[in-house]
């Protein structure tokens, strides 16, 4: 990448134009973030399919967490109060999700927080799952009944994020762990950081990370979701932003001018990013995985309704949790996996997981309702 002077002035007085315009340096350095955009006014009907209770409760939805922040999920109006959850095939990660696994989990999560939202509403979402495998499009139907309110903080919702750093290596409490257990059922593990399923997990994550960089497709699939610019981020609203990706001060505010996606191919880059992810992967207080007895789409939109369920108290308990999710992604690691737990034990999350002392606010970027919604 060459940089001549010219050039470096030109962008350096654009990230201070847009410094004066966001208010804060930190966003100067780090990027967009989701407090810089306006956030969808709840008062208005969203779309002409919705009204304004139908908007409100897909915004929250949206604010579920997915891989590579791709946000796979569409919406179909049918009638009023019956909608289709479905997989949109442009959102797909064939690269590291060839099977839809993954994608099918974020559309769990998408439900779990719709589900969650309509009951704050009035009304329960009843669903169905239509799909008969992971690769239709129209996978969940949902019918909401005007059945009286259920109250739930939704302020969970617009406060979950996936953190990265700064964890610290105490051992999660027992009550937290038992909190987090309950919506899945004995289907939560925990390994203390330190014994030696842990040890095991932190080394096949690492190790599954560094085949994953190295894999070109992979790789190149991944840039196609990386936001570094804050025109993209603006244009897109998905993927991983600089900010996403937990890339701060000069560093951020470097890669969002002088770096463009392209570069994540260069092996430096590779090599930096392992070696980040084996600092990371050895902090914190131990890891969590979230199995499932099979791998049916019913099974894995279950997994993810119940992962983030759990996901959504973490905050209060000052608890971060980060998926890294290369080893149940790669060959290596898969047959690592299926060699090492019984039929009917399938993982579906593993997790890292650790207390913050500050926890920072959401920085991913969604897109509107009406961009996701069909008519
Ligand atoms: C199925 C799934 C897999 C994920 N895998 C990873 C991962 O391997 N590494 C990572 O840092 N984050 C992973 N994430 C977290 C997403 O990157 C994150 O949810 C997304 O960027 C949106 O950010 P947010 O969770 O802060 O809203 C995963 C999330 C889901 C639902």
């Amino acid at each position: 990448m060459k940089i001549n002077r010219r050039s470096f002035l030109k962008r350096a007085l654009a990230a201070g134009s847009m410094a004066v315009g966001t208010g804060s340096l930190v966003s100067a350095c780090s990027g967009l973030r989701r407090a810089d955009l306006p956030d969808q006014d709840l008062s208005k009907p969203i779309s002409g399919q919705l009204d304004q209770i139908g908007g409100a409760i897909l915004y929250y939805a949206s604010l579920a967490p997915s891989g590579h922040n791709a946000q796979p999920w569409f919406v179909r109006v049918v009638k009023n109060n019956e909608w289709i959850i479905g997989l949109d095939p442009q959102r797909r990660l064939p690269e590291v999700d060839p099977d839809n696994r993954e994608a099918l989990l974020s559309l769990g999560a998408f439900a779990e927080n719709l589900s969650l939202a309509a009951g704050t509403y009035g009304y329960k979402a009843e669903m169905e799952i239509i799909a008969g495998n992971p690769f239709e499009q129209d996978i969940i139907k949902v019918a909401l009944i005007n059945t009286g309110t259920i109250d739930y903080p939704l302020e969970r919702l617009k406060r979950r994020m996936t953190v990265k750093q700064g964890y610290l290596p105490d051992e999660i409490k027992k009550e937290d762990i038992r909190a987090l257990s309950e919506p899945l059922k004995g289907r939560l593990f925990y390994f203390p950081k330190g014994t030696e399923h842990a040890k095991c997990t932190e080394e096949g994550a690492i190790e599954n990370f560094r085949i994953q960089v190295n894999r070109d497709n992979a790789q190149q699939e991944l840039v196609r979701w990386v936001r570094l610019s804050n025109k993209d981020a603006e244009r897109y609203r998905d993927g991983l932003t600089v900010g996403g990706m937990e890339i701060r001060g000069f560093k951020g505010w470097f890669v969002r001018n002088f770096i463009n996606p392209q570069d994540f191919m260069k092996p430096s880059f590779r090599k930096q990013s392992i070696d980040l992810t084996a600092k990371l992967a050895r902090q914190g207080g131990g890891w969590l995985v979230i199995t499932s007895e099979g791998q049916t789409v019913v099974d894995l939109v279950d997994s993810g309704r119940r992962f983030e369920r759990m996901a959504l108290m973490a905050r209060e308990r000052k608890l971060a949790i980060q998926p890294m999710t290369q080893y149940l992604e790669e060959k290596e690691g898969l047959q690592q996996i299926a060699a090492n737990h019984a039929a009917g034990v399938v993982p579906q999350f593993l997790l890292r997981v650790g207390y913050l002392k500050n926890y920072p606010n959401p920085v991913s970027l969604r897109r509107p309702v009406d961009w996701f919604v069909k008519p």
